[in-house]
């Protein structure tokens, strides 16, 4: 995006930093980083570190840069509805803060978790920056997704050939959730820590708790693969977990091609 000659030429760069294994981190994310005099960290509880801060840390000195840590609120955002005030409230100070920056020319950074494009809150910060700041340069750039990633561990692919492939967070309701997973042959479900036993329920239901796997911390020390995600019932699964499920098994659908190539 073009800047506003009304502003001192400071920019916001909003990247994705893969899902934590540091080796994902593209050289584009690295370059953006090193150029920046500020970075300002997402947190998703007041007191705790910041995911995409560590990742960056374990790649590029930032001992010569400025940390800023935001907090932001975790609560559901509907989009077309009514925002809880703690959520737009934690939009704006982090803004604000990137805009104190700006306005001062410097290089600002905001690193976020996998990639920006999904379910990230790098694009309600990027909207509530434009709005108060409408002429600011902004840049986004991508980074390897926690599903990729998740797909990729398990060597098992999100979509192939005619595949219908869709991606849920899981605190969607039932009726939502089981909906797609009876349309869709390949099917990401995000965010189940906290709804491990109701999304067992649902895949019993629709049979295809065989064809499940469930990823957890995945490229990160810890990580975990349940290929029964039902064994995972009852633990205390971190919020970085990733449920998979494929209604085709990439292997048998080579076997049924060429068999009718024959
Ligand atoms: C708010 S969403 C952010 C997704 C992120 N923007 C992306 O591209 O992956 C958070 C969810 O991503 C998934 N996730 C993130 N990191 C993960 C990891 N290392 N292993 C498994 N799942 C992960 C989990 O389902 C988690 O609840």
């Amino acid at each position: 995006m073009i800047g506003d000659d009304s502003i001192p030429n400071g920019t916001l760069t909003l990247l994705g930093t893969g899902p934590g294994d540091p080796e994902l981190l593209t050289l584009k994310a690295i370059k953006a980083i090193e150029a920046a005099q500020a970075i300002v960290a997402p947190k998703g509880t007041v007191n705790g570190a910041s995911s995409a801060l560590e990742i960056i840390k374990r790649v590029v000195d930032i001992s010569d840069k400025e940390v800023v840590d935001v907090h932001f609120s975790m609560k559901k955002v509907h989009l077309s509805g009514e925002k809880d005030s703690s959520v737009t409230r934690s939009w704006d100070t982090a803004a604000t803060e990137i805009l104190k920056r700006t306005r001062r020319g410097m290089k600002v950074v905001f690193p976020t978790l996998g990639d920006p494009s999904l379910y990230s809150t790098a694009y309600y910060l990027l909207a509530t920056c434009l709005e108060k700041a409408p002429g600011l340069e902004t840049e986004v750039i991508p980074g390897i997704s926690s599903m990729s990633t998740c797909s990729c561990t398990v060597q098992n692919p999100l979509a192939l050939g005619d595949d219908l492939f869709c991606v849920i967070p899981a605190t969607f309701d039932d009726k939502r959730i089981e909906a797609a997973l009876l349309q869709f042959d390949s099917i990401a479900l995000m965010k189940v820590h906290k709804c491990l036993p109701r999304l067992m329920e649902l895949l019993e239901k629709t049979r295809l708790i065989d064809a499940s796997i469930l990823i957890e911390r995945c490229g990160m020390e810890g990580q975990r693969i349940y290929f029964d995600p039902k064994d995972a019932v009852g633990e205390k699964l971190h919020y970085f977990s990733t449920l998979l499920v494929r209604k085709r098994g990439f292997k048998d659908i080579i076997k049924t091609d060429n068999h009718h190539e024959a």
